[in-house]
């Protein structure tokens, strides 16, 4: 396939940044969208260009390294992670537009390459267990509804990644810091700092420059993992019950 690619290039925070084009050929369909950008830096760096920044590790849909909006939508054309996006979902000839999330909250650091620490942030303000809860148990000596076990296993999918973010209007990270507190709030373990930890984990969302959620939707249906709206409001019925008013 031939590929034409529109790309972000950006060297920092502070740069405006702009566009470049590049067209690939002999792109195989079986290649993963992070193989297609490997070849456009080889063919980049064969004529004495700088590679593209691109954030990528396990390259399996599992660390949440990878994200890019791709013609528009956070990870591209599939509900699914940019590492494991394939080039057979283009055409030949196409126009791919490549660009970084795009959030006050997560400043780019080279083309790309966005910084989502704000996201870890959050989970340092109480998205973990702080009292002694002792020794790891045998796995069944803590009898956990199934019902409440399935949940948290669906919240703790989350892998961080920020395409809910990506793809807010308002740039909310209330997705991700949903999956975070109902992933702990539904065990028992999670209990003894539930009504803190959700009105610690919103106060640093907004701390970092988050926007607010007005329940468009966005986020879930770009989210790679399925993490569903319902956590939102799972979140606010904490919220509510902690007495306390976050914006
Ligand atoms: S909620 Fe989904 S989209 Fe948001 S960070 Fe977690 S996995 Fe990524
Ligand atoms: S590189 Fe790990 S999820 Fe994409």
């Amino acid at each position: 396939m031939k590929i034409n690619l529109e790309y972000w290039r950006q060297t920092g925070p502070e740069d405006k940044g702009h566009f470049e084009t590049h067209t690939i050929q002999n792109v195989e369909a079986e290649a993963s969208f992070l193989e297609m950008l490997d070849q456009l830096n080889e063919e980049l760096f064969d004529e004495g260009k700088e590679p593209v920044a691109f954030d990528s590790d396990c390259r399996e849909g599992i660390c949440g390294q990878c994200g890019i909006v791709i013609n528009g939508d956070p990870h591209g054309p599939e509900v699914t992670t940019t590492c494991q996006l394939h080039m057979r979902h283009f055409k030949d000839g196409d126009t791919i537009t490549i660009e970084p999330w795009r959030s006050t909250a997560f400043p780019v650091l080279r083309d790309l390459v966005v910084d989502r620490s704000a996201l870890d942030r959050i989970v340092q303000a109480g998205g973990y267990i702080s009292v002694n809860t002792g020794a790891a148990p045998d796995a069944h000596a803590v009898p956990i509804r199934k019902e409440n076990a399935d949940k948290a296993f669906e919240a703790a999918a989350c892998i961080g990644c920020g395409a809910c973010v990506a793809a807010c209007p308002n740039g909310s990270a209330m997705l991700f810091t949903s999956a975070k507190v109902v992933h702990l709030g539904l065990l028992p373990q999670g209990q003894p700092e539930r009504k803190e930890r959700v009105v610690n984990m919103l106060h640093q969302h907004d701390a970092e420059g988050f926007g607010g959620c007005t329940n468009t939707g966005a986020c879930a249906s770009a989210c790679p993992k399925q993490v569903p709206l319902e956590f939102i409001s799972m979140l606010n019925r904490d919220l509510m019950k902690s007495g306390s008013r976050v914006k």
